[in-house]
């Protein structure tokens, strides 16, 4: 074994581990109903890279991590490129093909509503989390914000998918 647990016993280790991963789906169940289904799956992993998609989707935006979307959604969205938000964000067919299995293998895993949405932030998950309560109407007007899909305005480490409130902070 490479990773070194001090002096627990082996037996107890184990448990732990079954609890700890028991639990976190039952939260992620929780979530999900909470917001109808929808929700946005694991943080990005150092193994979720593609470099296509670093530099095909990565240029007008940041490149929005997989799991923040269902496989529906992201074969939508990578069915519309040439229309794509009043943007022309066309592929070739096999950059197309390769970025798309990268995105649905990569997708939500919690997401149990039967909406594929084409935008983050149209879901319901998203318009709770970034609420009024949250976040006062004032801070959407800030140039420095502009939009609601400029998720790195707020979430300093958005462009390797680690959302934890932690690493939020509000531009003035
Ligand atoms: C030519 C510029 C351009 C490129 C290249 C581009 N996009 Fe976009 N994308 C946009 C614009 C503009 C928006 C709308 C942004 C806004 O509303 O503020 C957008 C929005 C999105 C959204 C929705 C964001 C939200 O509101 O939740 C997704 C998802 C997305 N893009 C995925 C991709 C993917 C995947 C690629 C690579 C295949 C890509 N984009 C490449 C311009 C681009
Ligand atoms: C104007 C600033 C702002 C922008 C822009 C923004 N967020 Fe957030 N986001 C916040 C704040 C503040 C919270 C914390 C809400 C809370 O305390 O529960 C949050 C919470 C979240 C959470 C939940 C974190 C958690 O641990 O519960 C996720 C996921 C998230 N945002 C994703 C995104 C994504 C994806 C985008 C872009 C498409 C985005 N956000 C754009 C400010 C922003």
């Amino acid at each position: 074994m490479s990773i070194c647990y001090g002096n627990f016993p082996r037996g107890l280790v184990s448990v732990l581990l079954v609890m700890g991963a028991s639990m976190s789906i039952a939260e992620a169940g929780d979530q999900a109903e909470k917001y109808g289904g929808e929700n946005r799956g694991k943080p990005v992993q150092p193994s979720q890279v593609n470099a296509k998609f670093q530099q095909e989707c990565s240029s007008c935006h940041i490149g929005y991590s997989p799991g923040l979307l269902p496989a529906a959604s992201w074969r939508k969205v990578m069915g519309g490129l040439d229309k794509h938000f009043g943007s022309d964000a066309s592929l070739t067919d096999q950059e197309n093909k390769e970025i798309t299995t990268f995105l649905v293998n990569n997708a939500s895993n919690r997401w149990r509503a039967p909406t594929a949405p084409l935008r983050i932030t149209e879901t319901a998950w998203f318009k709770r989390k970034h609420n009024s309560h949250e976040i006062p109407p004032t801070v959407w007007k800030n140039p420095k914000v502009k939009s609601p899909a400029n998720c790195a305005a707020c979430h300093q480490q958005a462009e390797r998918g680690d959302f934890n409130e932690n690493n939020i902070k509000i531009p003035k």
